[in-house]
């Protein structure tokens, strides 16, 4: 038998990821962000290596390190620079999983010097910023998408909302009720939902949740 293709089920499939927060300059100096490590989108990129693939991973900025030898890292700063390096590699791709904080919204305008404190208030106008996934699923033809979500309320349906309003393939709901689950932890509680039925998994070590979702993109790209 074919124990190599066994061994590696994702050879030959090009994997490409988001992974880490983004940041949004408000100044020179000064940014919007969020508390993402990335440690999902690194976990997910070494796993789809280990299993075969080509992977590109897109990362925010963060202190994760990667074996640049194995994986083709793409650093970014801004929303609009992850929409960008992904963009130019979605066409190749055989999956794109989302896995990045990305900012909704970023300063409408960028000031060329470091803002002074001078008045009691400040106000900064915020304008939306590109979704990266929606955009890949209006241009998805072969891909296989795959989002994730966090929900506080009302969380299998606003999850599957997502699913629909950005054509993805499944999407992943993290769970928020249980204690260790979401940033910040080495361990995630998911579903993983589909238009029609959802799968629960037991909290673990997000580089077992990674090689779940992997399982479940093999058997799709196999189905
Ligand atoms: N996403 C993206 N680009 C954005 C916002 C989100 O690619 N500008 C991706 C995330 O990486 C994630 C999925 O879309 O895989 C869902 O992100 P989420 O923040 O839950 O959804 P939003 O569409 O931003 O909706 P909201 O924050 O209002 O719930
Ligand atoms: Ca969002």
């Amino acid at each position: 038998e074919d124990h190599f293709s066994e061994n590696l089920p994702l050879k030959g499939k090009k994997v490409l990821i988001t992974a880490g927060p983004t940041y949004e300059a408000i100044d020179p100096v000064r940014f919007i962000g969020n508390h993402s490590t990335g440690k999902m989108g690194y976990e997910l990129a070494e796993t789809a290596h280990r299993l075969g693939a080509e992977v590109t991973l897109v990362s925010g900025p963060t202190h994760l390190t990667i074996d640049e030898e194995k994986i083709n890292l793409v650093r970014v700063t801004s929303t609009h620079d992850m929409y960008e390096a992904v963009g130019a590699n979605f066409n190749n791709a055989d999956v794109f999983i989302a896995s990045a904080a990305v900012a909704d919204y970023r300063p409408k305008t960028v000031a060329n010097e470091k803002i002074k404190k001078t008045d009691d208030s400040l106000s900064l106008e915020l304008t939306k910023t590109e979704d990266i996934l929606a955009s890949m699923g209006e241009r998805k033809k072969h891909q296989k998408l795959i989002g994730f979500a966090l929900e506080t309320t009302n969380e299998v349906e606003n999850a599957r909302n997502k699913l629909k309003r950005k054509n993805l393939d499944f999407i992943v709901l993290n769970s928020l009720n249980d204690e260790g689950a979401g940033f910040r932890t080495d361990t995630n509680k998911v579903s993983i939902i589909y238009p029609d039925r959802k799968k629960d998994f037991e909290l673990k070590p997000k580089k077992e949740v990674a090689r779940d979702i992997l399982n479940e993109i093999i058997e799709l790209l196999n189905a």
